[in-house]
């Protein structure tokens, strides 16, 4: 692959565990110094980083929980202390309420949308600054956030939240050279869904209707991740790129 990145600072968010892990992985490898932040998963934090200092990177990892605009901030101060500036930014933290939607509460609504869309505008807000002329903005969004999947109403209308966000960023952004955008992805084996009381069905489901899968692994969403962050993708800005093997297209 080569080391395309070289040079570059990339900050990721639930870069502990899933996909942020591999998308941390993957920019790492492709030449990026990388800071992750993580909420309780502390040792697989550190395990990231360590992996990434045999690969030559710098690489920090930052407790903060993403829901919380002062500790967003708090985090850009320890992110400082080691990194003068950023040029990836990937919003990919998220947490899920798995219930029907007539039993969910303002409070599930508040958890979900400031973890999972929020946190965007805020990671934004204290990255644009850092952020040199060539610089991206991602968002890790679902499926969810244009279909009805059972369960799913609070983060599915956190993800839409997040990619209209995405959409107003890459406008105000683009005159400052930098692009936002955000990956869209089917369903993905991570810890993330044995939360859900479907799983072995949502995975056969999945199987079924997907010309290129049977599943996505981590490591696929990081690809894109990737891509989006050449130099080569410097017009591609405000858009939703999914990945799904082609689950979507399927009848
Ligand atoms: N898995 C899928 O099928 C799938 C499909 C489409 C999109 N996605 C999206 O991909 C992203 C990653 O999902 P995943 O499956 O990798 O999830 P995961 O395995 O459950 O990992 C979630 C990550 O987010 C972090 N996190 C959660 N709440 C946080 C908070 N308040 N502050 C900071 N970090 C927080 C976790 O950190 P700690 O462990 O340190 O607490 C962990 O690193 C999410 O945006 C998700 O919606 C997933």
């Amino acid at each position: 692959m080569g080391d395309l990145l070289t040079g570059k600072t990339a900050l990721i968010t639930g870069g502990s565990r899933g996909i942020g892990r591999a998308i941390a992985l993957k920019l790492g490898r492709a030449g990026c110094d990388v800071a992750i932040l993580y909420h309780n998963s502390h040792e697989e934090a550190e395990e990231v980083c360590s992996t990434l200092r045999t690969l030559g990177r710098r690489a920090q990892a930052i407790q903060a929980d993403v829901s919380d605009p002062e500790i967003i901030r708090e985090a850009f101060d320890t992110f400082r202390t080691q990194f003068k500036c950023v040029d990836f930014v990937v919003s990919n933290a998220a947490i899920g309420v798995l219930r029907p939607a007539l039993e969910l509460s303002q409070k599930h609504w508040r958890r979900c949308l400031e973890t999972n869309a929020l946190a965007l505008n805020m990671l934004a807000q204290q990255a644009v600054p850092l952020m040199p002329r060539g610089g991206r903005i991602l968002a890790i969004s679902s499926l969810g956030s244009t279909r009805a999947i059972p369960q799913y109403a609070f983060i599915g209308a956190s993800k839409a939240a997040l990619e209209s966000l995405a959409r107003s960023l890459a406008q105000e952004l683009g005159p400052r050279g930098i692009g936002v955008n955000v990956v869209s992805a089917g369903v993905v084996d991570t810890d993330a869904l044995k939360y859900f009381p479907n799983r072995e069905q949502l995975l056969a489901e999945y199987a079924r209707r997907t010309p290129a899968g049977p599943t996505l692994t981590p490591e696929d969403v990081a690809n894109a991740v990737y891509l989006l962050c050449l130099p080569e993708a410097s017009m591609i800005t405000g858009h939703t790129l999914v990945v799904d093997g082609g689950y979507c297209i399927s009848g």
